[in-house]
């Protein structure tokens, strides 16, 4: 069993994201991300923070917007749209889930498609459909592609079965698996699928994007098959000073031992989503500053 190691990938993207950052301020540019976090979801700021402090580490300039609980639609929308015109900023990111009075949809058709890093903005998505590369894919699933490729697992004619079907990884997941790069054959299973761990146990790569905890058992899986866990739940763990601990969507202790390949969490996914996010933000200020 080969355990894929995020922290290594996501390694080595960041040293190309510091090469391409020295040659872009070799030509005047410091590419620039703002992160917006709305509210105070204890998960959010976690991940907020590392992408904010991930920038700092590579020499980027990053804004990090906090803002209430309280916030209305027409502020946050005012914040994107001053967001929009700075132009030290390349990347905007407005941290999900928003809390219930905001509208992510419009939120996300509000960022301006040439700084949406996330890939959420529905001319991305088109692009990404397309196959277009001046779009921007949404950073989770770029990463777990980016996890086959430096684990030396062909996609090529593999039976790929995606578990979850969110915008953020389901959906592009399945894409970019279906592109012509990866020439996959793709199944979407989400939770209202017929006999899912049969559906699962026909995958040679089994993605699991659901968000419930060790979700997947032992006997949904192949032998041999490549598991990447997209899944970051916290759960009750009186032992830890946090009082909880990180889980996957797989149950990793009994699937592992049948795995060609599989992620841990944390130390699987996680990592790359970081790292692809500092990539996008390069492309951005690229495409911004007419340098590709
Ligand atoms: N919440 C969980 N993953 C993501 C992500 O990739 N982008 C944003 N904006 N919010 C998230």
């Amino acid at each position: 069993m080969q355990l894929i190691d995020g922290k290594v990938v996501a390694a080595s993207v960041l040293e190309e994201c510091r090469e391409e950052i020295a040659s872009l301020k070799e030509k005047g540019v410091t590419p620039g991300l703002a992160v917006v976090l709305v509210g105070e979801d204890p998960a959010s700021q976690v991940y907020v923070g590392s992408k904010v402090k991930t920038c700092a580490e590579l020499g980027m300039h990053s804004q990090k917007i906090v803002l209430p609980a309280s916030t209305t639609q027409a502020e946050l929308l005012a914040v994107v749209d001053q967001l929009n015109r700075d132009t030290s900023i390349h990347g905007i990111l407005v941290q999900s889930p928003p809390p219930p009075q905001i509208h992510e949809e419009e939120i996300i058709r509000a960022i301006d498609p040439r700084k949406d890093v996330d890939g959420f903005h529905p001319e991305n998505v088109a692009k990404l459909v397309l196959e277009d590369p001046t779009g921007f894919v949404p950073c989770t699933p770029a990463g777990s592609m980016r996890l086959l490729a430096a684990a030396g697992i062909a996609t090529e004619g593999a039976k790929c079965v995606v578990l979850g079907r969110s915008m953020i990884v389901g959906k592009p997941m399945a894409m970019l698996l279906l592109a012509k790069n990866a020439n996959a054959t793709v199944t979407v299973a989400h939770s209202r699928s017929r006999d899912l761990p049969a559906l699962c146990r026909e995958a040679d790569i089994l993605i699991a994007a659901v968000g419930r905890p060790e979700m997947v058992k032992a006997d949904w899986v192949k032998e041999g098959a490549v598991v990447i866990d997209v899944g970051i739940n916290r759960v009750p763990d009186p032992s830890k000073k946090s009082g909880f601990r990180l889980t996957g969507d797989v149950a990793f202790d009994e699937v592992a031992p049948k795995c060609q390949a599989i992620t841990p969490v944390p130390g699987g996914v996680g990592p790359m989503t970081i790292a692809m996010l500092m990539k996008n933000t390069l492309q951005a200020a690229r495409q911004l500053s007419g340098l590709s």
